[in-house]
């Protein structure tokens, strides 16, 4: 997928109006659990700025009714810690396009930086609206999408935006062309043996990921929760495990079509309680005791997939093996997370669930890539087209 990018084009004493997205976790007293959406950012702001150029940051917060109380959905936290990153001051607008916006827009200065406040307290943001969308094309010069966590959305800043503005260059930031690389591009063109490992709560989640990538990959690994779906579409006991019933059939056509491509796990860890101190078993897959309950893949599982992963020269992986959040049912995800950090493939890394637990692991800077998305990735890995991307200027 070839994009214009921010370094394509000239920004010197000019305004560029930023979609980042700032969405990212607050505690209870306002502060940021987890800054890497905004540090994935800094690249983009950074070479406006040494440029000469200016940054509007538009981003939106959670999922706040417009109207409502909104004071927990307020970017303020976010131009903050932008400020802290940059070294340098960054303004805040109290609102997006009305007075205040305007007046800090036509304020700034060349290597200045301003976050608006959040998209989403207006409810055109959602419903793509052209009014909305006018008011944020006006405050810039040129486009950028660096929001690779929305980039499956079709909200007013992602689509109506650039489309607003068609005589002014669009383009891609720095964090949307690395994610476009490994998401789309390695992918596409993969070194061979190619591995992903699949894992998380729910089939229904990943079926598209699944059916994508079995196209693709030289071997797709199954762990986690929808195992026990495919366990139970093979006639084995699972006991009290997650299983979604509606998807058997579906886990069954998967196993056909995948033939030797999908593995599955040979054997499990279950517990008699979703609990760190419960009874542990560890058992051979569909052999799971009544009263008991799959939480992790067991050690013949684990030993198999470490072993496919270090023969691969590509790897994904999107979604955890087990309870990673709860020992001793993180051994399996701690397994493959290690596995994958220890080669020197290219390995890429869907966000979420299994990008926490990298972290979790302080595994996150030993591989390739982590993205900045989660459901994004996922629509990506699916190999969805996206109207947010379509809309911006190719090379
Ligand atoms: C995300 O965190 O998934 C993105 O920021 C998109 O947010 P949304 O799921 O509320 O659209
Ligand atoms: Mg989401």
């Amino acid at each position: 997928m070839a994009k214009k990018t921010i370094d394509d084009i000239d920004v010197a004493g000019k305004t560029v109006l930023l979609r980042v997205d700032f969405n990212v976790p607050l505690d209870a007293s306002l502060q940021i659990t987890d800054d890497r959406r905004i540090r994935m950012a800094l690249p983009t702001i950074q070479s406006v700025l040494d440029r000469g150029g200016k940054v509007v940051a538009m981003s939106h917060l959670g999922r706040p009714e417009p109207g409502g109380d909104n004071t927990r959905f307020s970017l303020k936290p976010t131009a903050k810690k932008l400020s802290e990153l940059l070294q340098r001051p960054v303004a805040f607008a109290t609102d997006t396009v009305g007075e205040d916006a305007r007046a800090k827009v036509a304020e700034l200065a060349d290597g200045g930086v301003l976050v608006l406040e959040n998209l989403r307290f207006h409810t055109g943001e959602k419903k793509g609206d052209e009014e909305l969308a006018r008011a944020l094309a006006g405050f810039g010069d040129a486009y950028c999408n660096d929001a690779f966590g929305t980039c499956h959305r079709s909200d007013a800043s992602m689509v109506a935006v650039p489309r607003a503005m068609p005589n002014k260059p669009r383009v891609v930031g720095r964090l949307v062309a690395k994610e476009i690389r490994y998401l789309s591009d390695v992918i596409q063109h993969p070194e061979r043996p190619f591995v992903a490992i699949l894992g998380g709560k729910k089939v229904s989640d990943k079926i598209q990921v699944i059916r994508n990538v079995l196209k693709i990959c030289d071997r797709v690994l199954i762990g986690g929760a929808m195992a026990y779906t495919f366990s139970v579409a093979r006639g084995g006991q699972v006991g009290n495990s997650l299983v979604e019933r509606d998807d058997v059939p579906l886990a069954k056509k998967l196993i056909e079509q995948g033939g030797q491509k999908l593995v599955l796990p040979i054997d499990t860890v279950c517990g008699d309680a979703f609990s760190s101190d419960c009874d542990r078993r560890e058992v051979a897959v569909g052999g799971i005791p009544d009263g008991y309950e799959g939480l992790d893949i067991g050690s013949k599982t684990t030993a198999l997939y470490c072993d496919l992963v270090s023969n691969a020269k590509t790897v994904v992986w999107n979604g955890p093996m087990g309870v990673f959040e709860m020992p001793p049912f993180d051994l399996g995800t701690r397994a493959v997370a290690e596995a994958i950090a220890r080669t020197d493939c290219t390995s890429i890394v869907g966000g979420g669930d299994s990008a926490a637990a990298l972290t979790q692991f302080g595994l996150a800077d030993q591989v390739t890539h982590v993205s900045t998305g989660g459901g994004a990735s996922l629509a990506m890995l699916e190999g969805k087209q996206f109207e947010s991307l379509a809309v911006l200027d190719d090379v």
